[in-house]
């Protein structure tokens, strides 16, 4: 394994961009990979056979470019294949690290010890896999979780020059009928842009601040963390050559690259990936 061998950080769409770019803020040295599954969004109305099979092909994908850690940006794939990715990377007889976005939310909840109501806003398929419920179970924390997938295509639309829809997104916040709020979750990575807008709602409604839980620091925070542990930082002095890449290539998805990291992404077919390729 090679300390200048880029990340691979994939999503469904432009949600993990989000996570990227505090990795980069975090990490400038590092080469990132993007890969946006932009051909099968959305995710969250998807099911676990099909789920399983989009991972395993950007698992694979990530195999034949030896990339040094792969980021699941995308807490709906991580729901459907934290089960089942580490054990097939490790059959696969790869040395490739694996972090998701849901562990470090997890573990900072676990060890911050002062949240007593937390509610929960995800995809469909994150909300009814439970996830964060079983892995909060013995926290005596109360989660509220509540699907909220029309946000994925009004990000979408975000990038397209739409404004955010402001009766949507209260909408769905006023449904969240929790008393004394400590935190929010926003479980899906393309909520992440509207963390501005989520904490000025919740603001307004419990008349006093509350905690935006931010996936995409505690993610970059764990990256830099297990790159450390295994002594894979990127020390090179040369110039991170970053690249953005996705099944189908969107119009959100262009602007999105091209807006925060001043990038043209280019397209990539998944199927048939070899893999006795490498970078
Ligand atoms: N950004 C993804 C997540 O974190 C899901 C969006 C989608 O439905 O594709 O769950």
């Amino acid at each position: 394994m090679y300390k200048h061998a880029p990340i691979a950080i994939y999503d469904s769409g432009i949600g993990g961009l989000a996570i990227t770019k505090v990795i980069k803020a975090l990490l400038p040295e590092e080469t990132v990979h993007y890969i946006g599954d932009t051909k099968h969004l959305p995710y969250g109305e998807k099911n676990e056979m099909e789920l399983s099979g989009y991972v395993t092909k950007v698992a694979n994908f990530c195999l034949s470019k030896g990339y040094k850690l792969l980021v699941i940006a995308c807490n709906t794939a991580t729901a459907a294949a934290a089960h089942f990715l580490p054990s097939y990377l490790k059959a696969m007889g790869t040395e490739i690290g694996i972090i998701n976005v849901i562990d470090p939310v997890i573990a900072h909840i676990h060890a911050a010890n002062c949240y007593k109501q937390i509610a929960l806003i995800g995809t469909n398929y994150t909300v009814a896999s439970g996830i964060y419920t079983e892995r909060l179970r013995t926290t005596g924390i109360t989660l509220t979780t509540l699907a909220t997938p029309l946000l994925v295509p009004m990000v979408e639309a975000c990038f397209n020059g739409s404004k955010i829809n402001r009766s949507l997104l209260d909408h769905y916040l006023n449904q969240i009928a929790v008393p004394h709020l400590d935190a929010l979750i926003p479980a899906c990575t393309h909520y992440l842009f509207l963390k501005i807008a989520l904490k000025n709602f919740l603001k307004k409604r419990y008349a006093k601040e509350i905690k935006v839980i931010d996936a995409a620091k505690l993610t970059a925070l764990a990256v830099k963390q297990w790159l450390t542990t295994h002594n894979l930082l990127n020390q090179k002095a040369s110039k991170p050559r970053d690249c953005f890449m996705a099944t189908a290539l969107t119009p959100s998805f262009i602007n999105a690259c091209k807006q925060l990291f001043g990038k043209t992404p280019i397209a990539i077919n998944l199927n048939g990936v070899d893999l006795s390729l490498s970078i």
